[in-house]
């Protein structure tokens, strides 16, 4: 097993459907704010809430295709790989999402004094 692997815990986070369709849901878990995002095709990704020009709120943009146009400025964010689109530069993090039937997980790495976790919205 790799670091990595070592060092990410899973979160439970209900039912697919609790993120609207081409909407967003935002968690906080250990501190960090991460948003959920569910594209029209039905694929779901998690990425952090902070866009990487001036921390806007990812969540409140719009999804479309496998992205999120941020709502202050418009920058396009890609929901795969976090990455900022076209001339914009720059990059926020991408969290890995089971499916299992229609519960949805996210995995997050830990640092040691993460241990404790929590989750809340
Ligand atoms: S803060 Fe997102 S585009 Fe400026």
């Amino acid at each position: 097993m790799s670091m990595s692997e070592q060092s990410v815990q899973w979160y439970e986070l209900g039912p697919v459907s609790s993120i609207p369709l081409r909407g967003s849901r935002r968690v906080v878990i250990n501190d960090q704010t991460i948003g959920l995002f569910r594209t029209a095709t039905d694929k779901v990704f998690a990425i952090d809430d902070q866009c990487p020009h001036k921390k806007g709120p990812l969540s409140e943009g719009i999804v479309h295709d496998n992205c999120v146009t941020c709502p202050l400025h418009n920058w396009v964010i890609s929901l795969e790989d976090g990455k900022a689109q076209g001339a914009d530069e720059g990059c926020v993090n991408t969290y890995p999402v089971k499916i299992e039937g229609e519960q949805l997980r996210i995995g997050v790495a830990l640092c040691n004094k993460q241990e404790l976790a929590t989750v809340g919205d």
